[in-house]
């Protein structure tokens, strides 16, 4: 029998945890071949996926530099996939999201004719400076793709007003496949700090920021206001696992070390990190992946950012977007720590990015696309 060969190809952290239940996923088709190559983009926050979700790559282009830039990414990802083409060639390629290991791979494959397609496919700020480079990104991988998975009807629909109609299919968003498989109410977590803390003693509050684009003044707002905060309301907890990126760590500890409670801790692994959020009291953060988990956790959360990609959860009133200037972070802080009707109302649990079937449709759209199967999964539809 023909095994149509599917290579998935991601590098950093949100990829990794976003690709692997589609991994999982693929495995279980008898006439699907899965092929994993790892760019590596991120080395530890990489592997710690890959070690989670027991995921061995067949290739690892082991790329990673300390402070590198998006360009050396870019050029050692297109340089070393064209000798993984070479030794083992697919029939598809898929690639995830806006990072710059997708866009790179998506055109390493266009070069050397292979299809593309596109996981998380159709999100939109409208500001290509922000976020930077991923708004770019996303929308060159767009182009590069022949099939596009696009997580929620919103996402479709930009593709389709770019002119984008064709083998566009709406999937869920893979992450909430992955946070199915993490959140247990019996957990332990590897990190021992986790397990002391009093979750519903004390207002713990989640955080994380590591944009590029907040690189500089805006990040240096978003740790002053989380000094202040933890100035403010001694009885509180931040907990704050730090990016490994040399900046965003220096910045961390240059306004956060020595607070006593500001929790700066290592990156955690995805089991730990998705069991916190769904122990705390609210979520701070820059990140994409967490403005789609924290809803489905049924916790509010502050985006740390001037826009979104991710109107939906801000649509259902669960996410707020305060923006980096540091008193307009406080305040809305204050409000979800003061003001307990507008935090019952924000934290409701809703799930517009998807109910756990996200891999599964991608796999069956995948073989109907190569004409392997008489149709295409059903639509997601979001409650
Ligand atoms: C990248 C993605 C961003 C994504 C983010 C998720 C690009 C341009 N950016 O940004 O879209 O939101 O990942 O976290 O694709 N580092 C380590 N070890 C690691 C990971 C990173 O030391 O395991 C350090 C290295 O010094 C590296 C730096 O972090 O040079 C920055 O990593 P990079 O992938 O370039 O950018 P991110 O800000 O992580
Ligand atoms: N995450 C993790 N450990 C951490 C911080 C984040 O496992 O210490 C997970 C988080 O739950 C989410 C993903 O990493 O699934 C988000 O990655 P990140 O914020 O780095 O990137 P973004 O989503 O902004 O692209």
């Amino acid at each position: 029998m023909k095994k149509l060969k599917v290579m998935s190809v991601f590098g950093t952290r949100p990829e990794a945890i976003k690709m692997a239940p589609l991994v999982k996923e693929l495995g279980n088709y008898d006439n699907i071949d899965p092929i994993v190559c790892v760019t590596g983009q991120h080395r530890e926050m990489l592997d710690q996926v890959l070690s989670a979700f027991e995921i061995t790559p067949d290739f690892d282009l082991d790329i990673m530099e300390k402070s590198q830039t998006i360009s050396s990414v870019t050029s050692k990802v297109l340089m070393g996939l064209k000798d993984v083409f070479e030794k083992d060639r697919p029939d598809i390629v898929l690639v995830h999201g806006d990072t710059t290991t997708s866009f790179a791979a998506g055109l390493a494959a266009f070069y050397d004719k292979i299809a593309v397609g596109h996981v998380e496919a159709g999100l939109r700020s409208f500001d290509k400076m922000s976020p930077y480079p991923e708004e770019m990104n996303r929308l060159l991988t767009g182009r590069l793709a022949d099939i596009h998975f696009s997580p929620t009807r919103a996402n479709f629909n930009n593709l389709l007003n770019e002119g984008i109609n064709k083998n566009v299919y709406i999937t869920g968003n893979t992450v909430i496949d992955a946070l199915k498989t993490t959140v247990r109410d019996d957990y332990v977590f590897e990190c021992p700090e986790l397990n002391d803390i009093d979750y519903d003693g004390r207002k713990v509050v989640l955080m994380t920021a590591h944009r590029r684009e907040n690189y500089g003044q805006p990040m240096e707002n978003i740790m002053q206001a989380v000094a202040e905060l933890a100035a403010q309301k001694k009885d509180a907890l931040f907990v704050y696992p730090v990016h490994l990126s040399p900046y965003v760590r220096e910045t961390a500890a240059k306004y956060l070390d020595g607070i006593d409670n500001v929790m700066l801790i290592s990156p955690l692994g995805v089991f730990d990190m998705h069991n916190l959020m769904s122990r705390v009291y609210m979520v701070m953060t820059d990140s994409g992946g967490l403005q789609e988990e924290a809803p489905a956790l049924g916790k509010p959360v502050l985006v740390l950012r001037r826009e979104t990609e991710r109107p939906e959860a801000v649509e259902a009133g669960t996410v707020e977007i305060v923006g980096t200037e540091k008193q307009d972070i406080i305040n809305s802080a204050l409000r979800l720590f003061d003001d307990k009707d507008h935090y019952l109302k924000m934290k409701r649990a809703v799930n517009p990015y998807g109910d756990g079937n996200a891999c599964r449709r991608i796999a069956e759209d995948l073989l109907y696309y190569f004409g392997m199967s008489e149709k295409a999964a059903e639509e997601f539809v979001a409650e």
